[in-house]
Formats: structure tokens, sequence, C-alpha cells
């Protein structure tokens, strides 16, 4: 693979050349509140990086899952007001549409060293299109608003497994680069998918055990033990023949969580999975609750339509212990629903002592979106992981051993 650096494109010279960069500011938004921006502190270094060799800096990105048309609780305002707060030395100023007569207007005017922030790409159907021609179409639109001379720089991590016009056809459609945020992240994951410290411990959460399929079938063998938590953890219950109430569940992936468990014991990797379960009566902040052991939930207070929120403390606990004892942890989705204070312990539990394995010399990867505004919600400081990635469906990609079509693309 012959690949380009941020380095060989800043080794080139970009003062006068418009530079677009594809980053990932899809952050967490209450209202125009950008509650976690991880991802916008993360995109700044390339973004500052090239605005300072005096490029004219064009910033493509994504926030949410609009449908192919404007939305304006979609747009990146918010993130482009957050990054003017931590960048104030950056003339940073947005576009109102994404190719549209606003943006082809402050492209062509934007001075060396300052930078547009396009609106939102997926307000346009093309850039998520099935249709390689309407995907090449709008990256080509993109590419135009760099003129005669641009590049495209790959910094959206969290991005990179998607095929899509802002990400895969536009690397085609200029010289490209890859970004230093995605090197770095690529770097950390290798580790784990190389030869990682052991015992090497993995603790997966969330909500669907369907989006964790192929990452914990990728894990069987390899990971010495998987911690299961959060909404996925009862499909796992119920596969071991236990009543879950009205917790999640996913009742046609039972006979392939079963058979994960039997070829698990062959493969030499444990699974571990909660004994005690805050079970809820409804899911709300200030529903009432009790803890119950994980094959008894029918038969707590709330019967068949408890609905089991978080880890008991119990299992908090047998995790935290499992993780502390590891050379290696990666982490990825939250053991309960976090954000209602009641039921965010189990996750407190695993962040802490992710912290502490860091502390004691233990190599840590808390990965996606959701874990990683977890653990800041929660008050932990960034410095206590051995790294916290961007990427949330794109580092399960990686560790599944997929191609990424962000990547493959750079190849030139
Ligand atoms: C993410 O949040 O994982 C990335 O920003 C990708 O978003 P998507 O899952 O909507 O493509």
């Amino acid at each position: 693979m012959t690949l380009h650096t941020l380095g060989d494109l800043l080794a080139e010279g970009v003062r006068g050349r418009h530079v677009l960069i594809r980053s990932d500011l899809n952050v967490p938004l209450d209202g125009a509140t950008v509650t976690d921006d991880g991802r916008i502190r993360a995109s700044l270094p390339v973004i500052t990086a090239l605005a300072d060799a005096g490029a004219r800096v064009l910033v493509a990105a994504h926030l949410g899952r609009p449908k192919g048309a404007p939305e304006p609780r979609y747009s990146l305002a918010p993130a482009v007001a957050r990054m003017a707060e931590l960048a104030p030395a950056l003339s940073v100023t947005r576009a109102a549409d994404t190719t549209g007569e606003d943006a082809r207007a402050k492209a062509a005017a934007l001075a060396d060293g300052a930078v547009l922030v396009l609106e939102n790409v997926r307000f346009d159907a093309r850039e998520t299109s099935k249709d390689d021609g309407d995907r090449a179409a709008f990256a080509a639109e993109l590419a135009a608003l760099t003129g005669r001379r641009g590049a495209y720089v790959d910094d959206a991590f969290g991005a990179v497994h998607r095929k899509h016009a802002s990400v895969y056809d536009i690397a085609k459609a200029l010289p490209s680069y890859q970004g230093d945020l995605v090197r770095t992240e690529l770097e950390v994951l290798r580790k784990l998918t190389g030869t990682p410290a052991r015992p090497y411990v993995v603790v997966l959460g969330g909500s669907k055990v369907s989006d964790k399929l192929a990452v914990i079938d990728n894990l069987i063998g390899k990971a010495d033990t998987i911690l299961v938590g959060g909404g996925m953890l009862f499909t796992f219950l119920a596969a071991q023949g236990h009543p879950v109430g009205a917790s999640l569940l996913e009742t046609d992936q039972i006979p392939v969580v079963r058979d994960y468990l039997d070829r698990a014991a062959a493969a030499g990797t444990t699974f571990v999975l909660p004994t005690d379960i805050v079970v809820a009566a409804t899911f709300a902040a200030d529903a009432a609750h009790e803890v119950v052991a994980a094959d008894a939930i029918e038969a707590g207070r709330f019967g068949a339509t408890g609905l089991g929120l978080d880890i008991g403390p119990l299992s908090g606990a047998a995790f935290a212990d499992a993780v502390k004892g590891a050379g290696t942890v990666f982490w990825n989705g939250p053991m309960g629903v976090f954000e209602f204070p009641a039921f965010a312990e189990g996750t407190r539990a695993v962040a802490a002592a992710l912290a502490q394995n860091t502390a004691n010399g233990g190599f840590t990867v808390v990965g996606g979106g959701d874990s990683a505004a977890a653990v800041r919600t929660l008050g932990f400081d960034d410095a206590a992981f051995g790294h916290i990635s961007t990427g949330g469906g794109a580092s399960l990609e990686f560790l599944e051993g997929k191609t990424l079509p962000g990547l493959a693309a750079l190849d030139r």
C-alpha cells in the first residue's frame, strides 16, 4: 500500500492551497450544546497544522444521521462554535450549505491560514448513496471547492468504515493524504490485533448484541477474557436459559450467542457474565429499582415487567478485578444506562478499574463514541486511560479484521 501522510503534504508546501480535511465532528448535543467535545479536540491538531502552514482549510464532516436533506437539528453550527472556543487563535467560519452557493463563495474567498467548515455532508443524499455515480458526483463537487491545486486529508478515523463520498470517493478525486489522528488510532489498535500483553481482557457493553457479534466472533481465541455488560448481556443470560423480564433482548441472536459460549470454552476464552443486575420498574432516571441475582430477574419485585438497567455491585467489583489484573484492556460500550445516575455505577466501576490498570502500567483502550462519552460524563480525565478512540463502529470493524473503505481509498 502506498500511503501519503500529512507530513508529506506539509513537505510539499500548502501555502495558498485549498486543503479539504474530512474530520469526524459527530459529537453528542443537548440542544445547541456539545456535551462531549472529544472528537472536536482530537480533530484540531491536523486542522491547526494545515492552517499554521498557510493552507486554506476546508473541513467536511457529518453529524447524526439526517435523511439526505438539511435538518436544523443536525447542523454542524454547535460543533463549529465549540471549535472556535477551543482554538481562539484560529479563524473559523461555517458555510450555510455543503457544496452550494454559500460554500462555493466562502471557499473562493478563503484567506491563507483560515478555516471554513462546510455544513453536514449528510444533508446531501449523494454522500451515503449506494450508487457509485451519485457518490462520485458529490465528491467531484467537494473537490471542486479546492480549485486547481487542491488536496484531501482523511483525518476522520470514526468514519473510515463508511463507503461515503466524503470518505471514500473524494480520495480518488484529489491527491489524498492520511491525517495524524487516523495514523495514531491505527497504531494503537494494531497493538490489540498484534501481540497484546496478557491477560488480554475485553469489556463489551452497549445496547445491541447484533452490533457486536462480528467482533465477539473475532475475539474468541484471541482475548483471554470477555466481560459482558450493557443491554446486550440479557441476550447472553437468555442463551443460558435465564428469564430476563422486559430487559432488552434480541431473541433472534440467542442461538448465535449460545454458539459463541460453546466455542469460547474450547478456544481458551472465558466469557464473564454479571451475577447480579440492577432491575428497574420503568425506563426512567427516578424509576424504583432493586438489585437481583442475574438468574432470578423475574423472581424480583417487578416480575416479568422488570427492566435490567445496569450490572449489579457484585458484578461491578468482579469486572473491576478482572480489568485491574489485565496486561491489555479494550472496552467498548457502557455497562448500563450511565446517563441516569442511579444506573451509572457499573460503568463507573469499569472506568475506575481501567484508570487504575493504566496507572499500574497496563495498556488500556476505550473505544467508541458512547464509552468515550461515558468516561468523560462520569468525570474521568482522558489522561487516565492509555487511549480513548474517536471511533466507535470504526474501531470495532478494525478489530473484526475488515477492510475499511476510507483507508483502502488512500492507497495511490
Ligand atoms: C460514529 O459516531 O461512530 C461515527 O461518527 C460514524 O457515524 P455513523 O455510524 O453515523 O456513520
